[in-house]
């Protein structure tokens, strides 16, 4: 394999290490260490497992952590009362909810009633705006967009000036936002999706792909153009028979070894965007409460 793989898990340290230093100067100063609450409703293991993860790094940062854990019967005035609770809390700083909610709740209405102060997920519309006209400075950005664009940095530097990047997915969640840091950072950005006519063409185009579509390994090593960078953002869990009866492994949107041969460098699943997922969280929870105690 020629491309250099992207070591997510060590460059996830470097954040979280700044991280803890700001939460550490902050606690002294503000009299209270930052603050986090992360809301799951239902029982989706993935979801239940990423919850988890995200409350124990919270705890290892010195943080206060909360973790509510809802019955999948909660409707959508008890997750707003939940909301409600936490916005007036002045000890907790970031409030995230994991999605997908329910679909008896009315996911917008529960973003937009987060206080966009405490909105670690840049999900809510104020935050979106705010990254959508370049006032990324004031903004909460999205953890998994953000993250990415530091593993792009880590190969390439700040500057995508003249770059072509191709973003594979339009979600809220990674694929506008990605597309928006990305052309901030000068880069000519493309944001392609399922209803894209050849898909491989466009892809072929990209210094800089990001895969964000949820499909296993949908995009094949001839849709790589030599010497780009590769960002997999998918996690995907297949069956995995050659390991037993049952058993599952998780595998990205690209199939990485063909990439691999033909990139300059590409993100490996497990141990590549995910990790940053849950760093940029904590950072952006050191954020909002820097931001909210002035
Ligand atoms: N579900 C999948 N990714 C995310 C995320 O970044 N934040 C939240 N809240 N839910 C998610």
């Amino acid at each position: 394999m020629a491309a250099e793989i992207i070591d997510g898990k060590a460059i996830a340290q470097t954040v979280l290490a700044k991280a803890r230093a700001a939460a550490s100067a902050f606690t002294p100063r503000a009299g209270r260490p930052p603050g986090l609450a992360v809301v799951l409703v239902g029982e989706d293991p993935a979801s239940q497992v990423y919850v988890r993860n995200k409350s124990r790094e919270a705890e290892a940062a010195g943080f206060r952590s909360e973790q509510h854990n809802l019955p999948v019967t909660t409707t959508e005035a008890e997750l707003l009362a939940l909301v409600a609770r936490l916005n007036a809390d002045p000890g907790i700083d970031g409030i995230l909810v994991q999605l997908p909610l329910p679909r008896t709740i009315d996911t917008d209405r529960v973003l937009m009633a987060v206080d966009p102060a405490k909105d670690v997920d840049g999900f809510h519309p104020v935050n979106v705006g705010l990254l959508g006209s370049g006032a990324t400075a004031r903004a909460l950005v999205p953890c998994t967009p953000a993250g990415s664009l530091i593993l792009i940095e880590s190969v390439l530097g700040p500057s995508l000036a003249g770059k072509q990047a191709v973003v594979v997915g339009r979600s809220n969640i990674v694929g506008k936002p990605i597309a928006q840091l990305l052309l901030q950072r000068d880069a000519t950005v493309t944001i392609a999706h399922s209803k894209t006519a050849d898909l491989a063409a466009v892809c072929r185009r990209a210094d800089v792909l990001v895969a964000a579509v949820g499909r296993p390994e949908m995009i094949r090593g001839d849709w790589i153009r030599p010497g780009a960078v590769v960002v997999d953002v998918g996690i995907n869990r297949i069956p995995a028979p050659e390991r037993g009866e049952g058993r599952t492994r998780l595998v990205g949107d690209v199939a990485t070894r063909e990439a691999a041969e033909i990139a300059r460098a590409i993100t490996p699943v497990p141990g590549g965007v995910g990790p940053m997922t849950i760093a940029l969280l904590m950072a952006n929870t050191v954020t909002a409460a820097h931001l909210r105690e002035g």
